[in-house]
């Protein structure tokens, strides 16, 4: 295969139209808006700047942030391990609360957050800075020291933020934990840090129901011999003692209410500073493996990269409220919920719980009582909000947005135009972003003002960022369908797989010797602009979450009866993908409904709910190729009802025809 064609990908999203298709054809642009000129002045150099000097554009925007000691070197690269802006010392907690502190934007509203019960809490950059500090005393009071890994598994609520920073201002390695995951894969993620701490909640809402949290940690810390210490943040219990017990009991000695220790700890906690290549986080991803990849992001160039992207891609001015929906659970919780905004001074808001709760206009209600200014979503939320239709929007006043974004998989094109008409009404420009855990921060991506956009394109590389086409062989293409690949560092990247940097090695930067391969497929147009067509690899995007198929694969073979699984994503109007699992029953096992929801229930209670497989298939046979490899693109066919490709590689071929037959019957 020399080069990729659009039907390779089929599992980009395609809701109400055919979207390979409508990407093949889409021919509408949108200019740039002509009230974001300010922003396009300073955003039209940065393009100039960063193609005469790299490094030195990358350097301005490092100077951007509060150093205490100066870097001696922009970029160290031996090749696949960069070190940026060695030497160089910063606070991080400076960078993202003190820099208001000490003016009058003191008071100013730092977190905006509405509970899913619709109750609601305002931190100042004050108040804030000051439950960090006490945070901070309250994790150094257990003996947590810098370098030490601290888990955070908690709902959307202020205190995830706080933990985080308040991780930081100690120079604690903070781990957290998506809330949606299951005992088992917290344990596991606990395991690979050796985190010391964990920090947790009683529970959380969502759709109405508590998520007890803390009887999910209870059961992962039992596997877990590094903690020491387990802080409960009291979210959906009443008063001291009261219906909290319901869903927290606490264990003497390792158990602590963050309230309690928060009482008694000092607002005035000293900041630690940080080397620039200091480890600030990790955060565990999904590969092509059963094990997820602990991705680890360090300080200096990390902060460097999400700060200069939240200043230019959301063109953020200090009377923004900047909204965006994902969960700190996620890179992009991590970079532009808490992190890139934060280090602006910018009004932020948070959420607790889903989109339709009490109602479908729960979002739209929120914009309209906060004023957000700048709103940034996944398409599976945006394809939802089309599946409900326009009557949700229509009942709020939305005239304060000026600026959308989405970010997480392929937008279709309608569903972009959909956004742009209901949501932005045709006065908000879009912004496409394409990156990932790994990158850090946004690598392809409009910049407003400044790009003609075309709806379904993340259009061109960020200033400072070098991506490239190239065919199976590494070739670089001009044009058409190939493999994205980034040819140069970038502030932002990932330094290392956590405990393994072998697996680093070998999964980023062997497919394309001296290139970093994102796993992404993508075509290039005649203007240059990116369309990303997905995963080429056997990783899945259902609802913009990222899941391994090996995960699932390994969830289901755990359970006693299954002899062997293969999962692959199939199109899914809302989620994008859906999980569609293939199962072989061991001797004497017999298929049926009760056994495929045991099925369900037990990839659920491995890796959470997110991964739950929709389409739960027996079957007698799987196809293989010679050398015995499950061909999962072929499963992908039959799945999605698709004329088989090519079987000419299989051991078998007659397999996946039976194999579709029976499919088409079920
Ligand atoms: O396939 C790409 C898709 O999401 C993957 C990264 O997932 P994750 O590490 O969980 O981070 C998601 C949020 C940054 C990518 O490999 N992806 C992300 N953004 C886009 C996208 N696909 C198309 N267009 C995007 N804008």
């Amino acid at each position: 295969m020399d080069t990729l064609h659009e039907s390779h990908f089929p599992h980009t999203p395609r809701p109400m139209t055919d979207q390979i298709d409508t990407l093949l054809t889409e021919q509408r642009s949108f200019s740039p808006d002509a009230s974001f000129q300010e922003a396009a002045l300073g955003a039209a150099d940065l393009y100039a700047a960063a193609s005469t000097d790299r490094l030195a554009f990358w350097a301005d925007q490092a100077r951007a942030l509060d150093w205490i000691t100066p870097w001696k070197e922009v970029l160290n690269w031996t090749l696949p391990h960069a070190r940026w802006f060695d030497g160089g010392q910063l606070i991080v907690a400076a960078n993202c609360l003190v820099r208001l502190l000490h003016g009058p934007r003191r008071q100013k509203a730092a977190i905006m957050w509405d509970g899913e019960p619709v109750d609601r809490r305002v931190y100042t950059y004050w108040d804030l800075a000051r439950e960090v500090g006490r945070a901070a005393n309250a994790l150094k009071t257990l003996g947590v020291t810098k370098g030490d890994r601290v888990a955070i598994y908690l709902p959307m609520i202020p205190e995830a933020a706080i933990a985080m920073l308040a991780c930081a201002r100690i120079g604690a390695i903070h781990s957290v934990v998506f809330g949606g995951f299951s005992a088992e894969s917290l344990r596991d993620r606990i395991n690979d840090a050796e985190a010391v701490a964990l920090i947790t909640a009683d529970g959380g809402y969502r759709r109405g129901q508590v998520v007890p949290l803390k009887r999910f940690a209870d059961e992962a810390v039992v596997g877990c011999p590094s903690i020491r210490d387990v802080i409960v943040v009291r979210r959906v219990g009443g008063g001291e003692g009261g219906a909290s017990e319901t869903f927290a009991s606490m264990t003497e000695g390792r158990d602590h209410w963050w309230h309690r220790l928060l009482e008694h700890a000092s607002a005035d906690c000293p900041p630690e500073p940080m080397e620039a290549e200091d480890i600030l986080f990790i955060l565990y991803t999904s590969g092509t493996t059963g094990a997820p990849k602990g991705i680890v992001h360090t300080t200096g160039g990390y902060l460097t990269h999400t700060t200069a992207t939240t200043k230019y891609v959301f063109d953020l001015k200090d009377e923004d409220v900047f909204w965006c929906t994902a969960d700190v659970g996620w890179v992009t919780g991590h970079s532009y919920v808490v992190y890139g905004p934060l280090a602006h001074g910018a009004t932020i808001v948070m959420y607790e719980g889903a989109p339709d709760w009490p109602d479908r206009d729960r979002f739209w209600s929120m914009v309209a009582t906060h004023g957000v200014t700048v709103f940034y979503t996944a398409p599976t939320a945006i394809r939802a909000f089309m599946k409900w239709g326009p009557s949700y929007p229509a009942k709020h006043d939305l005239s304060t947005l000026r600026l959308l974004g989405t970010v997480g998989e392929p937008i279709n094109p309608e569903a972009w135009i959909w956004y742009h008409e209901q949501i932005g009404k045709e006065r908000c420009p879009i912004v496409d972003t394409w990156w990932q855990t790994e990158t850090g921060g946004i690598m392809i991506t409009p910049l407003p003002g400044v790009t003609t956009t075309k709806p379904g394109s993340a259009t061109k590389p960020f200033p400072g960022i070098e991506a490239e086409l190239v065919d199976a062989q590494g070739r670089p293409m001009a044009g058409g369908g190939g493999f994205l690949t980034i040819t140069s560092p970038w502030p932002g990247m990932l330094r290392t797989i956590w405990g393994d940097d072998q697996r680093y090695q070998e999964t980023y930067w062997s497919r394309f010797p001296g290139r970093y391969f994102a796993g992404d497929g993508a075509k290039l147009d005649e203007d240059g602009y990116w369309w990303i067509l997905g995963r080429v690899d056997d990783v899945m995007n259902v609802a913009g979450h990222r899941i391994g198929s090996m995960e699932v694969e390994s969830a289901l073979v755990d359970h006693p009866s299954v002899a062997e699984a293969a999962v692959v994503g199939k199109a899914h109007d809302l989620k994008g993908q859906a999980i569609a699992a293939f199962v072989i029953l061991k001797e004497g096992q017999t298929a049926s409904p009760s056994l495929r929801d045991d099925l369900r229930d037990h990839v659920v209670g491995k890796i959470g709910a997110i991964a739950k497989p929709e389409d739960i298939f027996f079957c007698g046979d799987l196809p293989k190729t010679r050398s015995g490899k499950i061909m999962r693109r072929l499963l992908k066919d039959i799945a999605e009802g698709r004329t088989l490709g090519d079987t000419t590689t299989l051991a078998d071929p007659a397999v996946v025809s039976r194999l579709k037959e029976m499919y088409g019957e079920e």
